[in-house]
């Protein structure tokens, strides 16, 4: 053991080993702390807790850094599509010609549901959210595919199962849209690409022929890249742990569509824009919502804005910054919540309650403003970071189990009452 630490319990001393990345990241390992000296470790919201070692998604919120499987996310966001980046994420290495071709194919292939998926639809009222549609029938696919309940599948059914999800989540979440619009559903066209086919899932109107704008297609590939993973964020975390009682693929992606769902996390995309209406509609009065957020009176926050891992500005916010302005160029789309978002982000960065918490804009703050230039309804925001973000679940729930990790069961310091003996109703004096 060539690093450790020390801790000295009530005048006994007990070796902890350090675990070095290979980032150089340096984690104490603390597997037998219980077991030697009785103690467990306090960390609300595991601020400090590392859950596993990884070797999927780099990151360094000091000095704004990302990668997947060692490549940069500016690289990637650049150079690659959202169905090589999903190939790197899961199995670990870029695909050659031949394996994406095979991929891309083996997706195309799989994009219907069920028919009978149709009836579940149908018992959705139109005030449904589109995330808790899509939860719902992520996990519904258990019931179609039952073998996916079987922990102890070989990796070409497992395989399966990742390209089904892959190739049925576009399908499931453009129905979702459809299921709250009224419309009838659009069936995925095997000619089109991955992202084309959302695209006309989504948009394309029974009578009328549909070819998404190439501008559109291309940042919404962009964007799912640049969504594809976060390391042990809230929903990837969720992932792992419903994944390690065994349970099935789809119902970990489900629990993980659930948890990125709520405002704090992936559901601050839609916060967003929501918060940039209300500044726009209220004559577009930045300093007062800037010092409402400082206020601790207030529940108002800057959505879109802070990050548990960034200390810096989010890599992933500085590309969606520059496509922003270059996508609605040329779509020729003007919007002022883009001004407004620019405003606030200004004076945001200047303000020294800010400056020192260290709070930047992160991956929410303009994503949604390009998904309204596209034409994407705000409720469906989060749906796109769901689309997105699959693939980097997939990957974490697949290194889990590959790694045969235990289930995960994390301990508490209990503070309740202590023993007492209970007393029939009719004795209670309160
Ligand atoms: N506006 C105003 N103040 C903020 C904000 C914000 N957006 N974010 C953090 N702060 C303040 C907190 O009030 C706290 O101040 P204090 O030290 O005076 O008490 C300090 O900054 C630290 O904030 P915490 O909430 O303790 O940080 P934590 O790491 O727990 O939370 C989070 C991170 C949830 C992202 C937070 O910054 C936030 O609520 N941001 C707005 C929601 C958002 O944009 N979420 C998306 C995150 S990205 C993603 O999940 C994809």
């Amino acid at each position: 053991m060539s690093r450790y630490a020390e801790l000295i319990f009530e005048g006994k001393k007990y070796i902890l080993p350090v675990v070095e990345g290979t980032e150089k990241e340096l984690g104490l390992d603390i597997s037998k702390l219980r077991d030697e000296t009785g103690l467990i470790t306090l960390d609300a919201g595991f601020k400090n807790t590392g859950s596993n070692t990884s070797a999927i998604t780099f990151l360094d919120g000091e000095l704004g850094i990302l990668r997947y499987r060692g490549y940069a996310i500016e690289e990637l966001a650049e150079k690659s599509t959202f169905l090589e980046v999903a190939h790197l994420l899961i199995y670990g290495e870029l695909p050659n010609k031949a394996t994406l071709s095979n991929f891309q194919k083996d997706i195309t292939m799989h994009t219907l549901v069920h028919e009978d998926m149709r009836k579940i639809f149908d018992g959705f009222p139109a005030s449904s959210h589109p995330m808790g549609v899509l939860a719902s029938l992520v996990c519904a696919l258990t019931a179609f595919y039952p073998n996916a309940l079987d922990p102890n599948l070989s990796p070409a059914e497992t395989d399966l199962h990742i390209i089904r999800l892959l190739a049925k989540m576009p399908t499931l979440a453009a129905w979702a849209y459809k299921n709250e619009m009224g419309h009838p559903l659009n069936y995925p066209k095997n000619s089109l690409s991955y992202c084309e086919n959302f695209l006309q899932m989504m948009f394309a109107y029974p009578t009328e022929d549909f070819h998404p704008d190439p501008v559109v297609v291309d940042a919404l590939d962009k964007l799912l890249i640049l969504h594809a993973d976060h390391e042990q964020n809230c929903s990837a975390a969720t992932v792992r742990v419903v994944g390690s009682s065994h349970a099935s693929l789809y119902s970990a992606i489900a629990a993980g569509i659930n948890a990125l769902w709520g405002p704090l996390h992936g559901g601050a995309n839609q916060e967003v824009i929501e918060m940039l209406q209300e500044i726009h509609a209220n004559g577009g009065n930045v300093k007062k919502y800037v010092e409402m957020a400082k206020d601790k009176n207030s529940t108002f926050r800057l959505m879109g804005f802070g990050h548990r891992v960034y200390k810096n500005y989010d890599p992933r916010a500085k590309i969606i910054k520059g496509a922003c302005d270059n996508v609605l160029n040329k779509l020729g789309v003007s919007d002022p919540l883009l001004d407004i978002a620019k405003e606030l982000e200004e004076a945001a960065l200047k303000d020294s309650y800010f400056v020192e918490r260290k709070l930047y804009p992160n991956v929410d703050f303009y994503s949604g403003v390009i998904y309204r230039a596209m034409g994407i309804p705000t409720e469906m925001f989060t749906v796109m970071f769901a689309l997105g973000r699959l693939p980097g679940w997939i990957a974490q729930w697949r290194e889990m189990r590959q790694m045969k990790l235990p289930i995960s069961r994390p301990r508490q310091i209990y503070t309740g009452a202590t023993l007492r003996p209970y007393v029939p109703m009719g004795n209670r004096e309160k």
